[in-house]
């Protein structure tokens, strides 16, 4: 049988996010592989709208990937019933009006995070899609991580007993652009473009910690910019207004600590770039993008402080790799294929713009934490 048809249009397909992530390793994935199987044993095939500023950028990439569908007029686009959907991985800045413009038209809407830049905007849209009755979603790549989906089945098995803690470490060198091109988009490093490593990296934190420990209930941070200099994608220097380390404790339901460091200006010495420590009554467990590795207290060693002695064993030896037991799948595909089903056949979807706006409100609330020098508490937030 035919799979049936899914329109989306998709603004912002010329960046980073939009191209690598969201176009081709999601939508033209999923058009590969015959759409999106639905709980009746049907598919549903995806047709994407690409939308953007620059017909140039728009029309190459719409050939080397063969796609019929491209315009520079977002409005035309929206008024388009076949695409009944609307994606946005534009620079977060731009997101706002165009998702509004999207959601006034009826469509679904499904966003990059964070959904927008303060806690005030976040909120109106969810606000936004509840008055509308649009579907919507917020990109929560990291829970789909097969390290963090290991990790979520030793929480879900009982495997830690009582949580206690959490440690996570996330970051790398980002040069600076000036005798090797930075590997980030300069934006992300001006206030006033929307940049900043807590609006960035705090939504992320926020759904992760709420849904593998819980929600987070205050957050103590101290933001810094390390590197006040850069030069952007035309070597040109600028200043470098927004934050690029954010080092934060966050206090979760039922008294677990979280402690993050989130950082542009650290080299790695670790096994990948996000690794996140848990430690429980019953046992504990490292786990990153790929791996998650577990220690059961039964087989706890018993290190014993002897500072004239260096260590003959390897700690990191006595830990088990957790294995995959099953095809972990790329996350930005994985929750495409969930938003696509929540759309056509109403699946559950807790991944929605309030979801988005928590993670806003978390990187506000760090930011502010900064600032004053204090401990904030966050408050619950409703649509
Ligand atoms: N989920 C994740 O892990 C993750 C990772 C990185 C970035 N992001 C988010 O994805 C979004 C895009 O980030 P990126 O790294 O791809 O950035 P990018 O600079 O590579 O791409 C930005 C896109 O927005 C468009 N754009 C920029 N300014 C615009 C304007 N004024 N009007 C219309 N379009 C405009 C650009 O043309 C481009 O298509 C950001 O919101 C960012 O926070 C998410």
């Amino acid at each position: 049988m035919a799979a049936r048809k899914l329109g989306v249009v998709m603004n912002g397909v010329t960046g980073r996010m939009g191209y690598r992530q969201h176009l081709v390793r999601s939508v033209l994935a999923i058009r590969e592989q015959g759409g999106v199987a639905l709980s009746d044993g049907t598919r549903v095939q995806l047709d994407p709208l690409l939308v953007g500023r620059n017909a140039t950028k728009l029309r190459e990439i719409a050939e080397r990937h063969d796609l019929p569908r491209w315009t520079t007029d977002l409005d035309a686009a929206l008024t388009d019933a076949d695409y009944p959907v609307y994606f946005d991985a534009q620079s977060t800045q731009v997101r706002e009006k165009s998702l509004i413009k999207a959601m006034d038209a009826g469509r679904h809407v499904y966003a990059e995070k964070p959904s927008a830049e303060s806690l005030t905007a976040a909120l109106e849209l969810a606000r936004h899609a509840r008055r509308t009755g649009v579907k919507n979603g917020v990109v929560h790549d990291k829970l789909y991580l097969p390290g963090l989906v290991k990790l979520k089945r030793l929480v879900d098995s009982g495997f830690f007993g009582r949580v206690l803690s959490v440690r996570g470490e996330f970051g790398y060198w980002v040069f600076e652009g000036d005798w090797q091109p930075a590997q980030r988009p300069s934006w992300n490093y001006r206030a006033q473009d929307g940049g900043g490593i807590a609006l960035d990296m705090f939504p992320h934190w926020n759904y992760l910690l709420e849904n593998l420990f819980g929600g987070v209930r205050a957050v103590t941070a101290r933001v810094v910019t390390h590197i006040p200099q850069r030069w952007d994608e035309q070597g040109l220097r600028y200043e470098a207004t927004a934050d690029d380390a954010a080092y934060a404790i966050f206090e979760l339901d039922d008294g677990v600590i979280a402690q993050i460091n989130s950082s542009w200006a650290v080299r790695v010495n670790r096994d990948e770039l996000v690794e996140f420590q848990v430690d429980g009554t019953e046992g504990s467990a490292v786990a990153g993008l790929h791996r998650c590795r577990a220690q059961h207290r039964t087989v706890t060693p018993k290190p014993v402080w002897n500072p004239d002695l260096a260590e003959t064993g390897r700690f990191r030896d006595q830990w088990q790799e957790v294995p995959d037991n099953a095809p972990l799948d790329n996350g930005f595909k994985a929750q495409w294929e969930q938003f696509v089903r929540h759309v056509v056949e109403d699946a559950p979807n807790p991944y929605d713009l309030l979801s988005g706006a928590r993670g806003v409100q978390l990187a506000e609330a760090g930011l502010r934490s900064s600032r004053e020098g204090r401990r904030v508490e966050l408050t619950e937030l409703t649509a």
